[in-house]
């Protein structure tokens, strides 16, 4: 494992790339509503994308079959769908499904990723508390990252947090490092495991991590769909995922994907 730290100079390039994701999503959330398709919400997204000249790295993300890589700038997940839901005509938003928007622009070689579960109208109180959750466990997160700290005293916090609500973490998919591609090392787990802990790391200012709960109200298996891409769960039962791009600094944390201007400091 290669944690590789950035520069003042690279943060802040990362900071314009996480200025752009933010902006997009607060764009996108706002077509946010029942009648909308997922997809009319990607090619926004896509528009705002080009303007900016930036691409949308899930676009062609490549899978194990060759040639065959993710077909949108975004990806959008509905109700039981995890991570990694293709925007579709044909999937049409209705009152009282939570939606999850996830987008990674590179602008300039550098990358942010973003994303948020939102209730389309109004949803059941249970669907609200796991998006309060999932949202509240990133944030107790942010709050606790310190340098010299393990990450697994993290992971730990996060996942006890989860856990006290009665929802459960997702293990097969995990946070990671983020910079100038999309996933670097390392892995940046939301559990820990009672086996030694593995991959485990310390924070150390300059490194720049992609943190990203994700939370499901039943019980925490997943599968894949025919689709190769759409990760749901597998009693169907909703998930929420919240992810914001930072930087380790010396203090604590740096949050790159909050909307902040990069000039801001
Ligand atoms: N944004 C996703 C993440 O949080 C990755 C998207 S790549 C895709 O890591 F191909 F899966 F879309
Ligand atoms: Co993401
Ligand atoms: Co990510």
């Amino acid at each position: 494992m290669a944690i590789v730290l950035k520069s003042r100079r690279e943060i802040d390039m990362m900071r314009a790339a996480g200025k752009l994701a933010h902006d997009i999503i607060v764009k996108m959330a706002a077509l946010v509503r029942p009648g909308v398709s997922t997809l009319e919400i990607d090619e926004l997204a896509e528009e705002e994308l080009v303007k900016a000249h930036a691409i949308g790295l899930s676009k062609n993300y490549p899978t194990y079959k060759p040639g065959e890589g993710f077909p949108a700038s975004t990806c959008i997940s509905v109700n039981e769908e995890v991570v990694h839901g293709i925007p579709s005509k044909e999937r049409i938003l209705k009152e009282g499904d939570i939606v999850t928007l996830d987008i990674t622009p590179r602008m300039n070689g550098y990358c942010a990723d973003t994303a948020i579960t939102l209730p389309v109208g109004t949803v059941k109180p249970q669907m609200q508390k796991l998006i309060d959750v999932t949202k509240e466990t990133l944030e107790i997160a942010l709050r606790h990252i310190k340098p010299e700290k393990r990450w697994s005293e993290i992971a730990r916090l996060m996942q006890y947090n989860v856990e006290k609500n009665g929802f459960s973490v997702v293990r097969e998919f995990v946070g990671h490092g983020v910079g100038h591609s999309i996933h670097e090392d390392p892995k940046v787990p939301n559990f820990v495991t009672s086996e030694p802990v593995r991959g485990d790391f310390i924070l150390r200012p300059g490194m720049t991590l992609a943190v990203e709960p994700m939370v499901v109200a039943g019980r925490r298996d997943v599968q894949l769909l025919d689709d190769g891409w759409t990760v749901i769960t597998e009693d169907k039962q909703p998930a929420a995922h919240f992810e914001h791009t930072i930087a380790v600094t010396a203090s604590g944390v740096d949050v790159l994907t909050d909307g902040r201007e990069p000039w801001a400091l």
